[in-house]
C-alpha cells in the first residue's frame, strides 16, 4: 500500500519524506488555510520536496470553472493531481480533465455509488473518508472494503485513497482491504512507529551493553 501524508505543512512533509516511506501528499482547503497560504503556492513548494503525486483541491463549484482551475493547478507541476468534491459538476469536469491527461482525485466520497460514478467519469483516484463515516456512527473501513470489491469485479484501474484516517487501526484496515493508498496525518504516522516494547527493548539493550563494560 502506498503511503501519502495528509497535510500542507512543509516541515512535516520534509520529516516524513526523510523516513524513506513517503509516496505522495494530499492537501485540502482546510489544511492549506491552517498554514496561512494558498493552494497553488503551497503545492509548488511541496513538489520541490516530494517526488510523487500531490493533490491540489479546486475551489470552483461549476464544471466550467472546475476545468479552468484544474488546468491551472495541473500546470504547476507534472505530479499535481486535481482534487474535486464529488457532485454532478465534478463528474462533468472529470471527464474533460481526464481526456486531457490530467489526473483527478475525487474527494468527499461517502458511498460506493459515488466511487463507481467517479471512476466511470475517469477519475484516477477516489478518496473515501473513513473517519468522518465513523463520526456519524457508521463503519468507515467497510466502505473501503466495498469499493475495493466492486473495483476488482470490473478491473477498474482508479486507485482508492483511504482518507480521513484517524488511527493506526484505520491504516491496517485499509491495508487488509487491499486499498491502493492511505493518506495519513503526521501524528498517526508517528504513532505507527512507536511501540512500548520496542522502546523498552532498546533501553534494555543499552543498559546491558553498558553494564558489561563497567
Ligand atoms: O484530506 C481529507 C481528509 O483526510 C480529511 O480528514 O480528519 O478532516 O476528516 P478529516
Amino acid at each position: 500500500m502506498k503511503i501519502f501524508i495528509d497535510t500542507a505543512n512543509l516541515d512535516m512533509i520534509r520529516e516524513i519524506n526523510s523516513w524513506g516511506i513517503l509516496d505522495g501528499v494530499t492537501t485540502n482547503p482546510s489544511l492549506i488555510a491552517k498554514e496561512g497560504t494558498d493552494t497553488p503556492s503551497r503545492v509548488r513548494e511541496i513538489a520541490k520536496i516530494v517526488d510523487g503525486p500531490i493533490s491540489a483541491e479546486a475551489m470552483a463549484l461549476d464544471a466550467e470553472s472546475m476545468i479552468a482551475e484544474g488546468r491551472e493547478l495541473a500546470e504547476i507541476h507534472p505530479n499535481i493531481n486535481v482534487k474535486l468534491p464529488m457532485c454532478i459538476e465534478s463528474l462533468k469536469a472529470t471527464k474533460v480533465l481526464a481526456a486531457e491527461g490530467i489526473d483527478v482525485n475525487m474527494t468527499l466520497i461517502f458511498s460506493a455509488h459515488q466511487a463507481l460514478l467517479a471512476a466511470k467519469a475517469g477519475a484516477s483516484y477516489v478518496s473515501p473518508f473513513v473517519g468522518r463515516l465513523d463520526d456519524i456512527g457508521l463503519r468507515g473501513s467497510e466502505l473501503i472494503d466495498e469499493i475495493m470489491h466492486i473495483f476488482s469485479n470490473y478491473g477498474i484501474g482508479t486507485e482508492v485513497i483511504a482518507a480521513s484516517i484517524r488511527s493506526p487501526s484505520h491504516v491496517l484496515e485499509a491495508a487488509a482491504a487491499g486499498c491502493d493508498i492511505a493518506t495519513i496525518p503526521y501524528n498517526i504516522l508517528k504513532q505507527m512507529v512507536a511501540h512500548p516494547k520496542t522502546e523498552e527493548g532498546i533501553r534494555k539493550f543499552i543498559e546491558d551493553y553498558c553494564k558489561d563494560k563497567e
